[in-house]
């Protein structure tokens, strides 16, 4: 069974392309036959991915088609470019920002189902793939915009990454109202699967208020109890791709490691209820 997952989150900046681009590396690194699809028009994590496979590889991989043309052609295979074993990308460039015009020239008017065809025409281009897959990863970009409700009316799963330097948390209740909106509407059919706390600075006052602010507004049940910490090398990798070799990428890896482990266990309880 594939799971489609959105990584999202209340604010922009906060760690998304990052642990997308991890999830889906641990994932795959794990046996999971793992596809990212790169929805930001900024196009982050086809970077970041590219530098991964330049770990491995003297030449970057050849491919010329991006999820625009995929998007035109009304067919994603041809655009999937292979990272690893088991990683594959769907890769974006800044053109993509012509897609909500595209929508508008293919499914053209104010109607409710002309709008519910532009929201529901990337999930109808990413059903062929989901056999392939076990899990689909989308990176999308940090405002809510046509491409992120496109993007979550084919998400089964959203992950919130919550950077804890914000003690306020503006905007959390928004974005979850939102969600249950896009539900209520019909236009979504989601679960959030958890809420992963990204540390800047363990310790902080900040932090540790926010931390409890997250607890009364979601319940520490939706919280990760693993956290994400500010780590050099991490940093790196959206720099220099990812690389599985010293002690500080080890020590990356088995953070992540225990991530996923937490993940699938909420995966599994989630389906069970
Ligand atoms: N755990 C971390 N430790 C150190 N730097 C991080 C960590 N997570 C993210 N970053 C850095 O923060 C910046 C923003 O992260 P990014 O994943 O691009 O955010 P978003 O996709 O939400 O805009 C990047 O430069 C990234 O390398
Ligand atoms: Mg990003």
């Amino acid at each position: 069974m594939t799971r489609t997952i959105t990584f999202a989150n209340f604010k922009g900046g906060t760690g998304k392309t990052t642990n997308a681009v991890l999830f889906a590396y641990t994932l795959a690194r794990k046996g999971y036959r793992v596809l990212l699809i790169d929805k930001d028009p900024q196009a982050n994590a086809t970077t970041f991915l590219l530098k991964t496979y330049l770990q491995d590889h003297e030449e970057p991989p050849a491919f010329d088609r991006y999820m625009l043309d995929g998007v035109k052609a009304g067919n994603l295979k041809s655009t999937i470019v292979s990272i690893r074993e088991n990683l594959d990308l769907i890769p974006n460039t800044p053109t993509f920002h012509l897609y909500p015009k595209f929508l508008q020239k293919k499914f053209p008017g104010m109607s409710m189902q002309a709008e519910r065809d532009r929201i529901f025409y990337f999930n109808e281009l990413i059903d062929p793939l989901r056999a392939d897959y076990d899990f689909i990863l989308i990176d999308v970009p940090p405002t809510i915009s046509d491409i992120t409700d496109a993007a979550l009316a084919a998400t089964d799963y959203v992950l919130l990454v919550l950077q804890t330097q914000e003690s306020s948390l503006d905007g959390a209740e928004v974005f979850v109202s939102y969600l249950q909106e896009l539900i209520d509407d019909g236009k979504a059919n989601l679960d959030i699967v958890g809420i992963l706390p990204v540390i800047l600075k363990a310790d902080s006052r900040v932090e540790q208020a926010t931390m409890q602010n997250a607890e009364a507004i979601f319940g520490k049940e939706n919280l990760f109890e693993n956290h994400v910490k500010t780590m050099e090398r991490i940093k790196r990798f959206s720099s220099v791709g990812i690389s599985n070799d010293d002690q500080h990428d080890h020590k990356v890896h088995n953070l992540y490691d225990a991530i996923i482990q937490e993940f699938m266990e909420r995966i599994a309880e989630l389906e069970e209820e």
